[in-house]
C-alpha cells in the first residue's frame, strides 16, 4: 500500500548544558585514571547539567533551535515526542512540561527506550506522519544522566552525560527523508541494565535509598557484547528496508556509550572509520540524547552534507536497539 505521505525532515537542534566534568575531575572523586576511562571508553569530558535546570529545559533549548532552524511557525507542531528514561518527574510527561514552556496546544507524551529512545521516537513520528495522523512532529531526545547516576560507583559514574537534541518533521507529497527504521528489543536482558528502585515494583523507601537502588546499575561486560551484534545487525536490517546498498551511505552514526563499540560495529560492517561520527570524547553516554546531538553536530560541522544518505543506530536498556536510513 502506498503511504498517503513522505517524512519530511525540516531541522535538528541541540543543546548542552555548560558544565564540564573531566576525567582528572573524577580522578578525586573515584578510584580512577583519565588512561583507564580514555583507553576503555574513548570518553574524555561529559557535561553536567545546572542545579536550577531540568530536563524540560534542556528540550526546551534543543526545541528552540530546532524549531527556529525548521521556518515553521510554532502553533504548526501537532504533536510533541519527548524520548527519555530521566524526565523531570515519573509523570507527567516530561513532553507535557515541555508543550507548557513552548507555549502550544500539541499533544504530547514520553516515550522510554533508553539509549535508543531517540529511534524509537523517530518510528513512531514516520508512522504518524505516513498514516496522516498528524502533519508536523517535534522529537525529542533529552536526558539528565548525571542525576541518575551513583557518582561513588566507577563502574558507571564515569560513563554518562547530559543533553538534549531536537528535530522537527513534516509530512511532504514530494521529499522522502525517513527512508526506513528498523526496532528490536530483547526483554530477557531486563536485569543487564536497569535502574531497580522508584517504580510501584519497588516504591522508594528508607532502605532503598541508603541501598543506592535509584541509580543506574549495568553489567558492562555483558551490555557490551549484545551492543555490537545488535547495532550492526540492525544498521543492517535498516539498510535492506531503506532499498538502498552500502555504498549510498555517506555517514554512519552509531550511539556514543564507548569509542570501543563504536569501533567494533565498524568493523562487522565493513566501514572505513572516516565514515563513522565519533563525540564520545566530549559528551559521554547521554542515552536518548546522543544519536540527535550527533546528527545535529554532523549537519551543523558539515560532516553530513545536504542530500547524504546516513545510517543512525543505538542501543541501550530493555535491552533495545534500532538503526534509520536518513536522507539530509
Ligand atoms: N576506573 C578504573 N577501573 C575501573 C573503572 C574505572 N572507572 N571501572 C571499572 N574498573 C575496573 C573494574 O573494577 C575491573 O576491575 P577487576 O578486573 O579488578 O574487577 C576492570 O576495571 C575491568 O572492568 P571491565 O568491566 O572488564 O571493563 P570493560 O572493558 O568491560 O569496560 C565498560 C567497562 C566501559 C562499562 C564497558 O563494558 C562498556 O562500555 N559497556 C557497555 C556500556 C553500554 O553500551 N551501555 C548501553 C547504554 S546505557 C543505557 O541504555 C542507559
Amino acid at each position: 500500500m502506498m503511504n498517503k505521505f513522505n517524512v519530511k525532515i525540516l531541522a535538528t537542534g541541540s543543546y548542552v548544558p555548560e558544565k564540564i566534568l573531566t576525567n582528572s575531575d573524577l580522578e578525586k572523586m573515584v578510584d580512577t585514571s583519565d588512561q583507564w576511562i580514555t583507553e576503555r571508553t574513548g570518553i574524555k569530558e561529559r557535561r553536567i547539567i545546572g542545579k536550577n535546570q531540568n530536563l524540560s529545559d534542556l528540550a526546551f533549548e534543543a526545541s528552540k533551535k530546532a524549531i527556529e532552524k525548521s521556518k515553521i511557525s510554532i502553533n504548526d507542531i501537532d504533536i510533541i515526542i519527548v524520548a527519555t528514561i530521566s524526565g523531570d518527574m515519573p509523570f507527567p510527561a516530561t513532553a507535557c512540561i515541555l508543550q507548557k514552556k513552548l507555549g502550544i496546544n500539541a499533544v504530547a507524551f514520553d516515550i522510554s527506550a533508553a539509549c535508543s529512545g531517540f529511534i524509537y521516537g523517530l518510528s513512531i513520528a514516520k508512522s504518524f506522519i505516513e498514516s496522516g495522523a498528524y502533519k508536523t512532529v517535534l522529537l525529542v531526545g533529552g536526558e539528565v544522566m548525571t542525576r541518575i547516576t551513583d557518582w561513588t560507583d566507577r563502574n558507571t559514574c564515569v560513563l554518562f552525560g547530559d543533553g538534549a537534541g531536537a528535530m522537527v518533521l513534516q509530512a511532504s507529497e514530494t521529499e522522502k527523508d525517513v527512508l526506513s527504521v528498523h526496532l528490536g528489543a530483547d526483554g530477557t536482558y531486563t536485569n543487564l541494565l536497569n535502574m531497580p528502585a522508584g517504580g510501584t515494583a519497588m516504591p522508594t523507601t528508607h532502605e532503598t535509598v541508603e541501598n543506592k537502588l535509584h541509580y543506574i546499575k549495568m553489567s558492562g561486560k555483558e551490555v557490551f557484547k549484545i551492543a555490537v551484534v545488535k547495532m550492526a545487525e540492525a544498521a543492517r536490517k535498516a539498510l535492506e528496508l531503506s532499498g538502498k546498498k552500502d555504498e549510498d551511505i555517506a555517514l554512519y552514526i552509531p550511539h556514543q556509550a564507548n569509542l570501543r563499540i563504536i569501533e567494533a560495529v565498524g568493523k562487522k560492517l565493513g566501514v572505513a572509520k572516516e565514515k563513522i561520527y565519533v563525540n564520545v570524547h566530549k559528551y559521554g553516554n547521554m542515552s536518548a540524547a546522543t544519536t540527535i546531538i550527533a546528527l545535529d553536530e554532523a549537519i551543523s560541522s558539515g560532516a553530513a552534507k545536504k542530500g547524504d544518505i546516513i545510517t543512525v543506530m543505538a542501543f541501550g536498556g530493555g535491552l533495545t536497539w534500532g538503526a534509520a536510513v536518513l536522507k539530509i
